[in-house]
């Protein structure tokens, strides 16, 4: 009875063929039984919890009525309650206890997200016991979740609650302003994006763990690949080497990060291998703590090269922002970073932050402090591998063509470009 009437309410057709093959219908008796659970639960009941705090058990019954769920009733999720005796006074150690485990409830119902969310950088926190990560009702709520739509707006809920200083840059930038007035790409009708367009909602990974976020720029912006190379030499080269924000927040500090790598797996390295945590390791070869140096990051991509199982760690450069706040403040195009010099030139801003950073088992980077001399120095040439740090001594010649380049436009990048090539080969067989 009440699942028709629901249906008619809703008047989508395919929802109520969604719900009625489920079988929590039967439990809506005609009677309504959500109405006994919230003659006590609109009460302002509390229960002392073992960790001292208290658990308060009121629920807006007019909430959980205008909400998605209001078809499933109470016991849709709390299965356990009309089972034995209710209340039952069974002790709860602690809210967040209480809530992972009545979150394994969404999951039977939303089989789909689940598989999306589990393997999340969030849900890794979750799992390794982080209480600060979202599991499904930390973003939905439990007792109030509407629509699809209604998680979409300009306010960047959920995120927000627990990413504000992210949204309020975001908020400020080129994508969020559009956002509100409610831009798009002509050509495409895209909408500028919120949080979930470039990071998606479930299965979301840590932002160092990929390149997908780049390739989720050229999703959106697939002329702008073409449009840096009428001013930038080598631009798919910049473009990988040097995040977008790098540039397009012009505010930015920015720093060198080295990533341990692994070539022949095609992966980042992991903190955690067979003979222990890099942490250690690092810790032991940089006794000091004052950070790394050439050699000591010599020895470090030597260690790892040499442990158990086949790898072939070198070490990934990239060009970044120094934090998440400012990887959002993507300003509008004229404000965008152009000239060569602040960046091409001896103590830039960005060649004089460096640091060597590891995958954590939730994908998310570890960083350490190193000597900004590790770009330059000879030994490092081996574990540097590939990138060319503009400013150095380590391949003057290149710097020296650098400057020519600048001088001469554009011509001469193009010869210099072939040179480059050339001498990464060689220092390859090093
Ligand atoms: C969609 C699933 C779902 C439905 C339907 C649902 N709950 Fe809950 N409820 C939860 C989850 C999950 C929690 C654990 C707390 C959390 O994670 O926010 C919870 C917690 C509670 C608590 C503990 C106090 C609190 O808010 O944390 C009470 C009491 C409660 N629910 C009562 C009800 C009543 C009464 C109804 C029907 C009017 C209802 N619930 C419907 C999922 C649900
Ligand atoms: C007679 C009043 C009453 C009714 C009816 C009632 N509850 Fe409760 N409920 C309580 C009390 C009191 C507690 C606190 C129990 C405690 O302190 O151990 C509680 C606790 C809870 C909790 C917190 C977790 C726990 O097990 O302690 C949930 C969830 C809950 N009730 C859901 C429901 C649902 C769903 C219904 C309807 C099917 C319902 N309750 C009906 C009085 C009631
Ligand atoms: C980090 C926040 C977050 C977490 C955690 C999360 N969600 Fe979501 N969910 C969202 C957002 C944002 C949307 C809006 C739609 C979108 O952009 O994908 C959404 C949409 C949904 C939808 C409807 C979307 C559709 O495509 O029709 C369902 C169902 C859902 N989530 C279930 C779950 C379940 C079940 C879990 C736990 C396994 C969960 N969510 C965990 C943020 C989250
Ligand atoms: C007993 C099955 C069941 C359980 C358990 C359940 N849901 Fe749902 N959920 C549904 C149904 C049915 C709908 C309505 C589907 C529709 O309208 O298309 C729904 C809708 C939703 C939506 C909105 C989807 C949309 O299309 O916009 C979200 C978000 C959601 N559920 C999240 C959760 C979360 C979070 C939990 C756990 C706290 C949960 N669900 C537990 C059955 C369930
Ligand atoms: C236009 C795409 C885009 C949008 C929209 C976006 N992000 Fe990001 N986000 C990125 C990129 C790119 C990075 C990584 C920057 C880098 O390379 O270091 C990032 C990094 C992050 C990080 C990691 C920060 C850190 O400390 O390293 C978090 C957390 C994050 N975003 C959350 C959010 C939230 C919350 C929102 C919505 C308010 C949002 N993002 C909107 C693209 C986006
Ligand atoms: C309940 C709090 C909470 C909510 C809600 C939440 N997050 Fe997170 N998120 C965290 C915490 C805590 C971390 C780990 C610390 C950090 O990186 O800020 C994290 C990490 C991340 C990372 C990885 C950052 C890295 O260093 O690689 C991304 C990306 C991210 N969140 C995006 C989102 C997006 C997008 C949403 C909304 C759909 C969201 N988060 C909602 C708590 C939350
Ligand atoms: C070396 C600095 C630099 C890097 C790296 C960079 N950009 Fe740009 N970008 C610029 C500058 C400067 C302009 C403005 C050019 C102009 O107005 O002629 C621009 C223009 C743009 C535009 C608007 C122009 C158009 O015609 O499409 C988009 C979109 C854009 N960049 C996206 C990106 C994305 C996405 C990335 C990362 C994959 C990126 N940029 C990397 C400096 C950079
Ligand atoms: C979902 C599509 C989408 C994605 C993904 C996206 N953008 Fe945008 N972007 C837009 C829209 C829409 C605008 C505003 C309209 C316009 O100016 O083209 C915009 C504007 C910009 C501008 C300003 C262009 C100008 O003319 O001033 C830059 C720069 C930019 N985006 C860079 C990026 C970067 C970097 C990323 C990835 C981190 C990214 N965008 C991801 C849709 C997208
Ligand atoms: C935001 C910083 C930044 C800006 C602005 C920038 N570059 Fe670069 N450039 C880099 C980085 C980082 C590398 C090293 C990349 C690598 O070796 O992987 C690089 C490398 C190069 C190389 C060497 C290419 C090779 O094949 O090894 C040339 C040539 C070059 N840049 C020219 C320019 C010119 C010309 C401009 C101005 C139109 C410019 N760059 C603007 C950061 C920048």
């Amino acid at each position: 009875m009440k699942l028709s009437v629901v249906c008619i309410s809703l008047l989508v057709a395919t929802a109520c063929l969604a719900v009625a093959p489920a079988t929590f219908a039967a439990e809506a008796a005609p009677d309504n039984p959500d109405a006994k659970c919230l003659k006590c639960h609109s009460k302002k009941l509390k229960k002392a919890l073992e960790d001292g705090e208290t658990m308060i058990l009121q629920v807006a019954g007019d909430e959980f009525e205008q909400s998605v769920h209001q078809v499933i009733g109470c016991t849709g999720c709390h299965r356990d309650v009309p089972k034995g005796k209710h209340p039952s006074r069974q002790p709860i150690s602690s809210r967040r206890e209480y809530s992972l485990k009545h979150n394994e409830t969404c999951s039977q119902c939303h089989a789909a997200k689940h598989m999306d969310y589990k393997d999340s950088v969030h849900a890794n926190m979750v799992a390794a016991g982080d209480n600060a990560a979202p599991v499904c009702s930390d973003c939905h709520s439990s007792h109030s979740i509407q629509q699809r739509a209604v998680y979409e707006p300009v306010s960047g809920e959920p995120c927000s609650t627990c990413h504000q200083d992210i949204y309020d840059a975001y908020a400020q930038s080129v994508h969020g302003l559009a956002r509100a007035n409610g831009n798009v790409i002509r050509e495409k009708h895209i909408q500028a994006p919120i949080c979930a367009d470039c990071h998606h909602s479930h299965d979301i990974t840590a932002v160092s763990a990929s390149d997908y976020l780049r390739e989720t720029c050229l999703e959106c912006h697939d002329g702008a690949a073409v449009a840096h190379e009428k001013w930038l030499p080598n631009a798919g080269m910049h473009m990988k080497s040097v995040s977008c924000a790098a540039c397009h927040s012009p505010m930015a500090d920015r720093r060198v990060d080295l990533q341990l790598y692994d070539n022949l797996k095609q992966v980042p390295v992991a903190q955690q291998d067979n003979e222990g945590t890099y942490q250690a390791r690092l810790e032991e070869i940089d006794a000091a703590g004052d950070g790394l140096d050439s050699v000591e990051l010599w020895k470090l991509v030597r260690q790892g090269s040499r442990q158990g199982e086949a790898i072939d760690v070198t070490l990934r450069g990239r060009m970044e922002v120094t934090t998440g706040v400012d990887a959002h403040r993507l300003a509008p195009r004229g404000q965008a970073v152009r000239s060569c010099e602040s960046c091409h030139q001896g103590g830039a801003n960005g060649f004089e932050n460096v640091t060597v950073s590891i995958s954590m088992p939730d994908g998310r980077k570890q960083r350490f402090e190193a000597d900004k001399k590790v770009l330059n120095s000879v030994v490092s040439v081996d574990s540097v591998g590939d990138f060319y740090a503009p400013g150095g001594t380590r391949i003057r010649l290149l710097d020296g063509l650098l400057v020519l380049a600048l001088v001469g436009g554009l011509a001469v990048p193009v010869g210099h470009i072939a040179l480059g090539k050339y001498l990464r080969k060689k220092n390859r067989k090093q």
